[in-house]
């Protein structure tokens, strides 16, 4: 036999082995669950792009939130589909607007028993898909945007949101949400900044899932995928300015990141799984390319052992009931 001092694979020999070396593990409540919550559909509506993921209904909803709460998962991420949108995203801060009753749906259903946090932002709930409202030349105007994320935050943190995601990209976002959510009293809302969001490709079924039609593209104010020191100064700033919680997104294509931000910082981190990512696992699985089950295994625990603590994922439920 050859003299080898070290052989790696003594601890890859049984199941019980690599269990007990095992360094990274997935439990429910590091998963959150983004939902989303349509307004004017009688039924449970399938987005075909990710097969499995619906638009609910405010009563379908209800029940997915109790399964969430049940399955121990960490939390909801809930968006919004309007029925009508406009120039100005006026249903992000109507008490009646869909978002906000989603929100005041799922804290009457889990109480504090499940986090439910909310997505910060306009392009669900505008007629041209812009995370903003628009200037004169068709531009999205930073500033006008941050007055309306001020009281988009106020209405979902009335609405009962615990946490609110800004998720915009737009300068200086969660230092203003942080300031018009104190002055109302409400300094008990934390806030999960998007920090590091890119302008990326794998949003596209997200697309289909909020019913948007965006005009243009995201790079004004969304990351380029290039660029990685420019995501530490993002972090910087989101820190400084109060976040509680710093993102990540997508996840995939941006483990690096993933594992700076968490060694910059000694807040939370999460990471989102988006719709392309699930939609490409979905897909090549279907078609019999890939073993669906230890793909999302996989998946997951790639991005939690990159670094995140918590991950936003369309598979959070179904992880969860196999966790259990
Ligand atoms: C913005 C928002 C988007 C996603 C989450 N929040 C779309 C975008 O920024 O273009 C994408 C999530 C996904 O693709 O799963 N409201």
């Amino acid at each position: 036999m050859t003299n080898l001092p070290h052989r790696p694979r003594r601890l890859r020999a049984t199941p019980a082995t690599r269990r007990l070396v095992r360094e990274t593990h997935t439990v429910a409540s590091q998963l959150v669950l983004p939902m989303f919550v349509a307004e004017g559909i009688d039924e449970p509506r399938p987005i075909s792009s990710m097969p499995g993921v619906v638009q609910h209904t405010r009563e379908s909803a209800k029940k997915a939130y109790r399964e969430a709460a049940e399955l121990g998962l960490g939390g909801v991420m809930l968006f919004g589909v309007p029925e009508h949108k406009d120039a100005t995203g006026s249903g992000a801060l109507r008490p009646d607007g869909i978002l906000n009753l989603a929100i005041a749906d799922a804290r009457a259903e889990v109480g504090d028993d499940l986090l439910v946090m909310s997505d910060l932002c306009l392009d669900e709930f505008t007629d041209h898909g812009h995370c903003g409202v628009l200037d004169g030349q068709g531009r999205v105007d930073n500033d006008a945007t941050l007055a309306v994320y001020a009281q988009m935050g106020l209405a979902q943190a009335q609405a009962g949101a615990h946490w609110v995601g800004p998720s915009g990209m737009m300068d200086g976002q969660v230092g203003v949400v942080r300031s018009a959510l104190d002055a109302a009293g409400h300094d008990d809302v934390a806030i999960i900044a998007y920090t590091a969001k890119y302008a990326s490709a794998f949003y596209g079924p997200f697309r289909e899932a909020v019913d948007s039609s965006l005009q243009g593209d995201r790079r004004t104010y969304q990351q380029d995928p290039a660029n990685a020191r420019e995501a530490m100064r993002e972090l910087e700033l989101d820190l400084v300015e109060g976040a509680d919680v710093v993102m990540v997104k997508p996840a995939l294509g941006y483990l690096d990141l993933v594992a700076k931000v968490r060694e910059r910082t000694d807040v939370p981190v999460a990471a989102y799984n988006v719709s392309g990512e699930y939609a490409m696992v979905e897909a090549a699985a279907a078609q019999g390319w890939i073993d669906r089950d230890r793909a999302i295994e996989e998946t997951v625990t790639s991005i939690r052992r990159a670094g995140a603590d918590i991950v936003l994922t369309y598979w959070a439920a179904e992880l969860a009931s196999r966790l259990r």
